[in-house]
């Protein structure tokens, strides 16, 4: 069965307020797309193209207006709520249904990746059959992520959640691969002192049985945070620098698609002149004299 994927775009956002106050912090934009895109980016990258996008009751009609069942990108979009913020780990109890015993892939709807060769990292999770993949980034702040130890085989020695004692700088970033019994060992997670089915505690389900393997992103790649105004901005600067530099967009879904061949030049028209005289839009429209 062909790996699916989960967008987690849920949470309060309230670290953003008053920005969230009325709208879903996955949907406010990073430069000139809105945060959202950059997650299914990466599932786009991964040849995934069966995606679940999870959010809050309030916010999931504004993701389907935005995405709507994903014919636009030649993926097909599903939704669904996630009431509470009860843990990342949660999205694999109400996912279930909709993996249907496939393998999965999940994303956090707010993590920004960019660098040479991530495709290759994706494609080397992607195509692992049985076990997890997790992939560590160094980061200056451990303390405020999972931080994960590995041996030379790539596999996973220790997982902690937000150690106050890091073991090592390596950060979980928010981007896991599982095979089919994800939803079944999430079933058997008990919430953290937070209140939450850690992602971390099904992490662990897969190292205690030696099945967790670290792809590890270097120094020379981005994985940013956008849970701050100030990392928001970062994350912006950073887009903006690069695609001005190189005039290539970053995380632009449509162009994924036309490249991958998963939609044709007059759908790519179609979504070219929905975007009107946005700057995207015009990329858009130039695409196909440069492929
Ligand atoms: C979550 C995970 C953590 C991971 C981080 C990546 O943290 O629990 O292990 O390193 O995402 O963004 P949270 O955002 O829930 O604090």
């Amino acid at each position: 069965m062909d790996r699916r994927g989960i967008v987690l775009a849920g949470g309060s956002g309230s670290r953003l307020f008053p920005m969230t106050a009325a709208v879903s912090k996955q949907l406010l934009p990073i430069y000139d797309k809105p945060m959202i895109y950059y997650s299914l980016s990466t599932l786009f990258l991964s040849d995934i193209r069966e995606i679940l996008i999870i959010s809050t009751p309030r916010d999931l009609p504004l993701f389907r207006e935005l995405l709507g069942d994903g014919s636009t990108f030649g993926v097909r979009l599903e939704y669904a709520v996630q009431d509470r913020p009860n843990g990342l780990a949660e999205a694999f109890l109400i996912g279930e249904q909709f993996l249907g015993g496939a393998p999965s892939a999940l994303v956090l709807g707010d993590n920004v990746f960019y660098g040479e060769g991530f495709s290759d990292h994706l494609i080397n999770a992607g195509s692992r059959k049985a076990g997890a993949t997790i992939f560590s980034y160094p980061v200056q702040n451990p303390r405020d992520f999972g931080v994960v130890t590995f041996d030379q085989t790539g596999h996973a020695t220790t997982i902690e959640e937000k150690p106050q004692k890091p073991r090592s700088s390596s950060a979980v970033v928010g981007l896991y691969f599982y095979d089919e019994r994800a939803p079944q060992f999430a079933r058997e997670l008990r919430p953290s002192a937070r209140g939450e089915l850690e992602i971390t505690d099904l992490n662990r389900c897969y190292l205690d049985l030696r099945d967790l393997f670290v792809e590890q992103l270097g120094r020379g790649f981005a994985w940013l945070d956008t849970g701050t105004c100030a990392s928001m901005l970062d994350a912006t600067n950073f887009v903006a620098t690069l695609q001005r530099r190189q005039g290539l967009r970053i995380a632009c879904l449509e162009e994924i698609a036309f490249r991958k061949g998963w939609i044709t030049k007059a759908q790519l028209m179609v979504s070219a002149d929905r975007c009107g005289n946005s700057e995207y839009g015009a990329y858009l429209r130039e695409l196909p004299l440069f492929a």
